[in-house]
């Protein structure tokens, strides 16, 4: 059965672009595949949370995957700092992770911008750590958005100079995986760009029938078409994409028709989008509150998923150890 990994960062709570980009195919792969899934504690450390609150960050990601769907029946559910295998195959990685390459990332470069003050060297090494999440399990395949895409390729890139550099068959070349054929990108409701935690643009699994509403009746949009067929400004093109993901087909058609024969009114659009983004997720947030104060389930399920992550990636990391050529004096079945 082929395995699949996939985490997101414990900062804040999860958005339309996470749930629809990441989190629903999670939960779709399920009965499919042997799944991984964990909480990215230690890729938040980047940006500092304050420790008061790191804690409760990843019991907040955790609630809102279990409300969401993922059953830790099927799936290993864990946290990334309990497995400290991840840790010792960063380190090997680093090794052979050059510094030219990592600083021409993508996300590299937009951290630079946004936090100046703050480019540390988890931000260098931030797609070295997100390899050894999926190279330790020995991964396939890696459900994710497209903003991951470059960090994904970058997996695949280590998983094959491991490989040659040590000349061995450890690691399968990981893929980037999405239910439809390409990557998501979820818009944000601001007009331009993706839906992001730090963009101030998102709907929240955990947002109120209210709120809601109220954002996405306040999105962006223009004075309408005035010319039959005309193409779409990013707003409104955004508004659309959308409606595609959470509405039905004859929806999107109809106001398709309405906008290209220049009839829409965006504020029955934007009606129509908050309707259908509540049916999609207020039975989630009724979820998350009561699993998230369910200490001795959140234990349980975590206990489980760490055992299962812990086993997998110690299977891993012995092939690696010996591959480049770890011989203990301590054990003797090295
Ligand atoms: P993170 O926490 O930023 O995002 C988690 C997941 O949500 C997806 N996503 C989106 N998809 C579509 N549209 C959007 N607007 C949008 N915003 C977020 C992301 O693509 C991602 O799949 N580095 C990762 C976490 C990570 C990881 C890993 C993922 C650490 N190790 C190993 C996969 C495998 C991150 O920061 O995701």
């Amino acid at each position: 059965m082929e395995i699949v990994l996939s985490g997101i960062r414990s900062t804040g709570h999860l958005h339309l672009g996470n749930y629809y980009g990441a989190l629903r195919n999670y939960i779709k792969m399920q009965d499919n595949f042997n799944c991984f899934f964990f909480i990215a504690d230690l890729h938040s450390l980047t940006t500092h949370p304050h420790p008061d609150d790191f804690h409760a960050g990843v019991r907040t990601i955790l609630a809102e995957y279990l409300a969401s769907g993922l059953d830790p029946q099927k799936s290993a559910i864990f946290v990334q700092s309990d497995v400290p295998e991840i840790l010792e195959l960063y380190i090997l990685l680093n090794m052979i992770s050059y510094k030219g390459e990592l600083e021409r990332t993508t996300s590299f470069k937009d951290k630079i911008r946004q936090q100046p003050d703050n480019v540390n060297a988890g931000l260098l090494t931030y797609p070295v750590l997100m390899a050894s999440d999926i190279l330790i399990h020995r991964a396939n395949l890696v459900p994710v958005g497209k903003d991951q895409e470059q960090h994904l390729e970058m997996a695949r890139v280590l998983a094959r100079r491991f490989n040659t550099f040590y000349n061995s068959e450890v690691f399968p070349e990981p893929k980037a995986f999405n239910f439809g054929d390409d990557l998501v990108k979820v818009p944000g409701l601001d007009g331009s760009g993706k839906m992001g935690k730090s963009e101030g643009n998102g709907v929240y699994l955990c947002d109120d029938e209210k709120s809601i509403r109220k954002k996405v009746m306040k999105a962006v949009t223009d004075a309408g078409p005035t010319e039959h067929n005309s193409e779409m400004p990013e707003p409104v093109a955004n508004l659309f994409t959308l409606l595609k993901i959470v509405s039905d087909q004859s929806t999107v058609e109809e106001f398709t028709n309405s906008y290209n024969n220049c009839t829409i009114r965006y504020g029955d659009l934007k009606k129509q989008l908050a309707e259908d983004i509540c049916k999609q997720t207020l039975p989630i947030k009724a979820r998350i509150e009561e699993i998230y104060k369910d200490e001795e389930y959140l234990r349980k399920v975590v206990k489980r998923g760490t055992d299962l992550a812990r086993e997998s990636a110690q299977a891993t990391l012995k092939e690696v150890r010996k591959a480049v050529g770890f011989r203990s004096f301590l054990s003797s079945d090295d």
